[in-house]
C-alpha cells in the first residue's frame, strides 16, 4: 500500500513500546489511528497526546476476548468507515520451563499472544478482502523462529503467529490484502515488565520472586533499556507496508542460528541446541 495518508490504522497494545511507536509513525503519515490497549490509564494519556496532531480513536480492548476485538472493529468502521492497516501487536511475556509453567499461565500467554492475533485477523480480514485493500502486521518474535529454553508459552504462541501469518499470505495472494510478520529481537520496551498485565486471579497465585530471580529480572530490565528504540522498528513496519515485505526482522544477531536450524532440517539431522532465553539477553 503506497499511499497511507487519510487511511486508517488499528493498533493493539498501543499504550506502550512498539504499539505506541507504530501509532506515532502512522499519525505522522497523516493516517487516522485507532489506539487500543488493556491499560486504560496510559492509553488515555498517549491517545490524547497523539490526538493533538491526528485523528485518533482510543478504546480499552483486551485482545484475548473475541467480543472486545469485534467491538474494536465495529467502532473503527463507525468512526472512520474502513480499516486499512491492522497491527496485531499486543503481547505479554510469561511462564518458563514446560515442566514448571502453570496451565493458567499457558492460558494467559496464549490468550493474549496467539488468540489475540487470531481474533484480529479473523475479524478484520473479510472487510479488507471486500474492499480489495489492506495490510495486516502481526507481531511475532524471534522466539517464533527459535525455541529457546525457559520460555515455553511465549515460544508456542509466537511460532503460532508465524504460521498464521504465512497461511494468510497464501490465502490473500493477489487480493490486494497483504500481511507482514514482525519478528523483533530485543527492543527497548516494557515487555520484560509484563507481570503488570497479569489478570487479577493469576496475579494472586504468582509465587513471590526469590532474591536471585529479582536480580535476574533487574539485569534483564537494564539490558532491555539499552536495546533498539521502538521508533526504528516502526520505520521498518511502515517500509514493509509500502513495499509489501512479508518478513520484518530487527536484529541480525539471530540469523546464524536460524540458518543452522534450517540446515539441520534440510539434512534431517539432530537439532542444534541454542540455549536458554534468559542467557541471550546478556550475549
Ligand atoms: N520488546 C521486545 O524486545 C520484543 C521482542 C519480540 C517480540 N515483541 C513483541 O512486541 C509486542 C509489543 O510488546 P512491547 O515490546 O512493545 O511491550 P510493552 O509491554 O511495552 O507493550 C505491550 C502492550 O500490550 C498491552 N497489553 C498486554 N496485554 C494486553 C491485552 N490482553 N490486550 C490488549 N493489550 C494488552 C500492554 O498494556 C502494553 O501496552 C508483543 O507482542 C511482544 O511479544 C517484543
Amino acid at each position: 500500500m503506497k499511499e497511507l495518508s487519510g487511511k486508517t490504522a488499528v493498533v493493539t497494545g498501543a499504550a506502550s513500546g512498539l504499539g505506541l511507536a507504530f501509532s506515532e509513525a502512522f499519525a505522522a503519515l497523516g493516517m487516522n489511528v485507532v489506539m487500543t490497549d488493556v491499560e486504560a490509564g496510559p492509553l488515555a494519556v498517549e491517545a490524547e497526546r497523539i490526538g493533538q496532531t491526528a485523528s485518533v480513536l482510543s478504546m480499552t480492548v483486551d485482545v484475548s476476548k473475541a467480543d472486545q476485538i469485534r467491538a474494536m472493529h465495529a467502532a473503527t468502521i463507525e468512526r472512520f468507515g474502513a480499516a486499512h492497516v491492522l497491527c496485531n501487536n499486543a503481547g505479554v511475556g510469561g511462564g518458563g520451563d514446560v515442566a514448571d509453567t502453570s496451565i493458567e499461565m499457558w492460558e494467559w500467554v496464549l490468550g493474549v499472544d496467539l488468540w489475540g492475533v487470531i481474533y484480529g485477523c479473523k475479524t478484520f480480514l473479510p472487510g479488507m478482502l471486500a474492499q480489495g485493500e489492506g495490510h495486516i502486521i502481526n507481531t511475532a518474535s524471534i522466539c517464533g523462529q527459535l525455541a529457546f529454553g525457559g520460555n515455553a508459552p511465549y515460544n508456542v504462541a509466537k511460532f503460532g503467529v508465524v504460521a498464521l501469518s504465512e497461511t494468510i499470505a497464501e490465502e490473500t495472494a493477489g487480493t490486494g490484502v497483504n500481511v507482514s510478520c514482525l519478528c523483533p529481537g530485543f527492543v527497548a520496551t516494557r515487555i520484560a515488565e509484563s507481570r503488570r498485565n497479569l489478570p487479577e486471579g493469576l496475579a494472586a497465585i504468582q509465587p513471590e520472586m526469590t532474591e536471585e530471580e529479582e536480580a535476574i529480572r533487574a539485569a534483564v530490565l537494564e539490558a532491555f533499556a539499552t536495546r533498539k528504540p521502538p521508533a526504528e522498528v516502526a520505520e521498518l513496519v511502515v517500509n514493509a507496508i509500502a513495499n509489501d515485505h512479508f518478513w520484518i526482522f530487527t536484529d541480525d544477531a539471530f540469523q546464524p542460528r536460524m540458518a543452522e536450524r534450517a540446515e539441520a532440517m534440510q539434512v534431517g539431522t539432530s537439532r542444534p541446541l541454542i540455549g536458554r532465553m534468559a542467557d541471550t539477553f546478556f550475549e
